[in-house]
């Protein structure tokens, strides 16, 4: 075998390895660990935050879905504190990312578990199409490499504040809504805030229990 082929079987390999890693039996992925250094000031982000529309069709890396779903509800305390406030602690947000471009992940849908920094597969396929019809054809949902999805369940904050609970919740989606615009601006990325979808629509595609509040569609900037 010449020596350039068994370099590049030694890289397959390798590679193999990684990805075998990072996925366990239960269809889990443990992402990498996010930075909690960047390079642009808080300020600069702030004041180059734009609502984007167009991507280039390049892969996301598995270090910047990492870091964008940290920044939505990442674990940043010893008692479960995150990187969004809720109300009493209550945390009722779940997010999920429809994938169809990402560095190391097969294209389907995988909910973030803030806990252990990693990703379970709930569903295997590439629903961008149907999501984007389901946002009244909204195209970034359709040409962006993933969109990252805030759903929430109420009752748990319900239980606490009862009926005070939907508008916290609703406050709480723009806490974590904000942190992925802004972590997306810091990292080069570009993202839109959506709201504008068929409630009914995304549920049965999705298939999740909690109510899909927001979508954020991520790609590179042009
Ligand atoms: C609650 C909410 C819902 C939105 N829904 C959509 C949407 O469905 N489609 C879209 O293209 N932009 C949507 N946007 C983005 C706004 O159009 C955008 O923030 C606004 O034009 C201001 O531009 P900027 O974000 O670049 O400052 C939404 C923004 C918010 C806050």
């Amino acid at each position: 075998m010449s020596r350039m082929k068994k370099f590049f079987i030694s890289i397959l390999c390798l590679a193999d390895l990684v990805f075998a890693e990072n996925f366990d039996a239960k269809n889990y992925f443990n992402l990498p660990a996010p930075d909690v250094k960047g390079k642009v000031s808080l300020e600069q982000t702030l004041a180059k935050r734009r609502s984007i529309r167009e991507y280039r069709d390049e892969k996301l890396t598995i270090k910047e879905l990492g870091q964008l779903l940290w920044a939505a509800q990442g674990i940043t305390a010893n008692w479960g504190g995150r990187t969004s406030p809720s109300a009493g602690a209550t945390y009722p947000l779940e997010i999920y990312v429809a994938a169809g471009n990402v560095e190391m992940l097969e294209p389907g849908v995988y909910h973030y578990i803030p806990e252990y920094h990693r990703i379970e597969r709930v569903l295997n396929q590439d629903i961008r199409n149907k999501l984007c019809i389901a946002a009244l054809g909204q195209k970034p949902i359709e040409k962006a490499p993933a969109t990252i999805i805030i759903a929430a369940n109420f009752s748990r904050t319900k239980k606490r504040y009862g009926e005070r609970a939907t508008r916290y919740v609703y406050m709480e989606v723009g806490h974590a809504g904000q942190n992925v615009y802004l972590q997306a601006e810091a990292l080069g990325l570009g993202t839109v805030a959506i709201g504008a979808f068929d409630d009914g629509q995304i549920k049965d595609i999705l298939k999740i229990k909690e109510d899909v509040l927001y979508l954020f569609p991520v790609g590179k900037k042009f």
